[in-house]
């Protein structure tokens, strides 16, 4: 079945089966690899894509359900310059394996699109299930944080926190590796 996608502001006609993961299609058809299969089962965010301002995991949802307007990872960055997220996520030096990265700033996105100032407890609640086996989850507070107030939630505090924690502190990019 021939079915036409809007992705980063593109159009794409892919011919698969309706109820193909739009995950496989992002990744295997379009070569988009900003969005990661982890679980499969919609328990980890990994996949996240955002369709017309909703976070949604991509390993379930039918390719013909894509409708909107969808985003991925790939589609942050302008002109060559990142998303205030991504600097975040580099100045707050975020990653570890970075696996979750994708399905994090995709979700810190829709919530900050809603929500350009939210709590802690609201940034919390709004990331709720996506999961990070690193534990990095103070930290993207922070970057989330350093953009939804223009924060002075540093780098130093950032490497400070981690080194507490015995984590390495390391350069990332919060994209796609
Ligand atoms: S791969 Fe989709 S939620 Fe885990
Ligand atoms: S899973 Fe490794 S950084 Fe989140």
């Amino acid at each position: 079945m021939s079915i036409s996608l809007r992705v980063n502001g593109a159009t794409h006609v892919v011919d698969v089966e309706p109820s193909t993961p739009l995950l496989y299609v992002l990744r295997n058809d379009l070569g988009l690899h900003g969005p990661r299969f982890g679980c499969g089962l919609a328990q980890c965010g990994a996949c996240t894509v955002i369709i017309d301002g909703v976070a949604m995991r991509s390993c379930i949802t039918p390719t013909s359900a894509a409708t909107g307007a969808i985003t991925t990872l790939e589609g942050l960055a302008k002109d060559g310059k990142l998303h205030p997220l991504q600097q975040a996520w580099i100045d707050e030096q975020v990653p570890q394996c970075g696996y979750c990265h994708n399905g994090q700033i995709l979700t810190a996105k829709a919530l900050l699109d809603k929500n350009p100032h939210p709590t802690d407890a609201e940034i919390r609640a709004g990331m709720e299930g996506i999961l990070c086996r690193c534990m990095t989850y103070y930290r993207i507070q922070a970057a989330i944080k350093r953009v939804a107030h223009g924060a002075p939630a540093s780098a130093a505090q950032g490497t400070a926190s981690a080194a507490a924690r015995g984590a390495p502190a390391r350069s990332a990019n919060g994209s796609d590796r």
